[in-house]
């Protein structure tokens, strides 16, 4: 019953580079709630880095690794904090899964901001080769229909500190 009273998943989706794993780690330590990261479980479990999955499976492998890890992970019935990559929404049926018993959040962020955050942490397989603020725009561009058609809360993060954003969700959970 619990249940419907509080969502016991708060996934958070956005582009590379929105903050996903930063503000999961602060906001399940705010609301003392496990994070489950699902790009770091399929790390773990393939011993192998996304990087390097991508790059000796290619995409289409790392999309079902991803799918199958979403879909056994949305069954965990205690509460977490649920991150993944920022193409997670690039499948309805992940989507579901992780709106299913809780809540879903568009961490939001500009092409400029994605650019310099991606440009500290070290680049990503699928903008290795053309890290550059027009290509982050276009691929932003064509999958912006799908954050927004998934997002039950949406969070604007340029220029805000981690903690703020984290903060800015519970105010507003
Ligand atoms: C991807 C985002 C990455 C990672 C993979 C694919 C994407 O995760 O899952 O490189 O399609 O946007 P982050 O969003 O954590 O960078």
């Amino acid at each position: 019953q619990s249940r419907k009273l509080f969502p016991f998943h708060i996934s958070l989706v956005g582009f590379m580079g929105s903050g996903k794993t930063t503000v999961g780690k602060e906001l399940s330590r705010l609301l003392a709630m496990d994070q489950i990261d699902v790009d770091k479980v399929i790390e773990d479990r393939a011993h192998m880095s996304i990087s390097q999955i991508f790059k000796e499976h290619g995409e289409a492998h790392f999309r079902a690794l991803e799918r199958k890890t979403v879909e056994e992970l949305a069954q965990y019935n205690n509460i977490i904090v649920f991150c993944g990559g920022g193409g997670i929404v690039l499948d309805d049926r992940n989507v579901e899964n992780m709106k299913k018993n809780g809540v879903l959040i568009w961490l939001k962020a500009s092409p400029e901001v994605v650019y310099e955050r991606i440009s500290k942490e070290g680049t990503r397989p699928l903008l290795k080769d053309d890290m550059s603020v027009a290509k982050i725009e276009s691929m932003m561009a064509s999958r912006l229909s799908l954050y927004e058609g998934a997002a039950d809360l949406v969070i604007d993060t340029d220029h805000k500190t981690v903690e703020a954003v984290s903060l800015e969700i519970v105010e507003q959970l």
